[in-house]
């Protein structure tokens, strides 16, 4: 009873969409999570609407929107499962759903829709499923075989897939249970830290902003030098203790510690101009006319720290309205840090694909496999994520 061809740690994203594939191969799958309920990321994921794939993703240039120490590791899996297969079997299952922008497409109803196409497609194989049921060790058999001890007794197999994601989101489950299993059978790791997720800054400098906490705004936003400069145009969300939004988690994942981002908070403004104009024209507070350019509440933050800008626009010295319009538009700060895994929407790092195959996710130890968030290799905010599950997944299950 307790033998077979697959066993799938993990019944995320990625576990639950290899276990449907392979078993509907005619494989004995068996799928452990040791949570209670599967797939918490995905329940949660795109605010309950899971953006479950982007149809910009260009498999031929990986490294446009992934992160990895190899960007073109990813390659091959991504271009043998795109996005239109994963949005046919979406569509096969009658799952409403919509273009939010960039290629970004959302659930119409609930992330659950999902998670009920995957536990389905996982029944049509008939895999066996069992959660709460954690998995104490793995051993490599002389014959072979792995034995996993698990809570629910000592299963073999063939093969081990690990699927047990990255380490973000502690509270609903995630683990290092996948790196620990690498680094036993003498697999390398990519150092792990937090991608997507809010930028924090300390002390007295964040005073003034604090109280713009909730204000949201288009920003062009960036970190990093020139080669490895990177820009994103997007939204930014002020927050208590830093900075959030999209913009924000997406520089995230390119941000090194102790290094600045640079905002440009009127993108779409050409700011010096606009301010000489407004000290021509106006003879109102320059607080107003730039309530006019910017949120008010952003205009306030800024003018409120510099008595010469708490003047009627023709009184505002030239070299203030300059260094008002560099400001806004350049502004350079460095975050002391972030809100770590409690928020982070992946885990950057993971298992080295240098010991990893790109065509089938098997490792340097025959038959034990790693699929999804667990191997370094992370995607942009925008379904890029889920895409990398279901095609590593797929890669995977095809080769079991
Ligand atoms: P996933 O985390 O999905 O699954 C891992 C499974 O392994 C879990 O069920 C866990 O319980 C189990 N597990 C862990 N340790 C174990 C152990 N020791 N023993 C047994 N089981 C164990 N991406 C995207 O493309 N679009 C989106 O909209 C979002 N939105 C989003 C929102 C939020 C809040 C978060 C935190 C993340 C996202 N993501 C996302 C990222 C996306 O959720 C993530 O990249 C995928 O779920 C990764 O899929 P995996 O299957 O690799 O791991």
């Amino acid at each position: 009873m307790n033998q077979w061809d697959a066993v799938i740690v993990g019944a995320g994203a990625a576990g639950l969409f290899c276990a449907g594939v392979a078993s509907q191969r005619g494989l004995k799958v068996l799928v452990i999570d040791h949570s209670r309920v599967v797939a918490e990321k995905v329940r949660i994921s795109g605010g309950g609407r899971c953006n479950f794939t982007n149809k910009n993703l260009d498999p031929s240039a990986p490294q446009k929107h992934f992160i990895s120490q190899n960007p073109h590791f990813c390659r091959s899996a991504l271009s043998r499962y795109t996005p239109q297969d994963f949005i046919a079997l979406v569509q096969k299952h009658g799952i409403a759903f919509h273009e939010k922008h960039k290629g970004q497409l959302f659930c119409d109803h609930s992330a659950e829709d999902i998670i009920r196409m995957l536990l389905a497609e996982c029944e049509a194989g008939g895999v066996t499923l069992r959660t709460d049921c954690s998995v104490s060790a793995v051993r490599h058999l002389e014959d072979g075989r792995y034995a996993l001890n698990t809570a629910q007794g000592e299963v073999l197999t063939r093969s081990v897939v690990v699927a047990t994601g990255g380490l973000s989101i502690p509270k609903i489950g995630a683990t290092g249970w996948g790196y620990e299993v690498a680094t036993q059978f003498g697999l390398r790791l990519v150092e792990c830290r937090p991608g997507l997720v809010p930028l924090t800054f300390d002390g007295e400098g964040w005073a003034p902003y604090a109280q713009l906490a909730g204000l949201a705004l288009p920003v062009g936003i960036a970190t990093g030098e020139k080669k490895s400069r990177m820009h994103f145009d997007e939204d930014l969300l002020f927050t208590h203790r830093g900075l959030s939004g999209p913009g924000v988690l997406q520089i995230s994942s390119y941000w090194q510690d102790g290094t600045p981002i640079r905002l440009n908070l009127a993108p779409e403004v050409d700011l010096p101009a606009r301010l000489q104009e407004a000290k021509l024209r106006s003879r109102k507070l320059l607080g107003n006319e730039l309530a006019t350019l910017v949120p008010a509440r952003l205009a306030e933050a800024w003018v409120g720290q510099n008595p010469a800008l708490q003047r009627p626009c023709p009184d505002v010295p030239d070299k203030a309205l300059t260094q008002l319009a560099e400001a806004l538009s350049n502004w350079s700060l460095t975050p002391t840090g972030s809100e770590g895994y409690k928020k982070a929407e992946v885990t950057l790092g993971g298992v080295d694909t240098r010991d990893l195959s790109s065509q089938t996710m098997e490792s340097r130890q025959p038959g034990l496999y790693f699929i999804g968030e667990v191997i370094d290799v992370t995607g942009w905010l925008g379904g890029y994520n889920f895409q990398w599950a279901w095609a590593s997944a797929h890669a995977c299950a095809q080769a079991l």
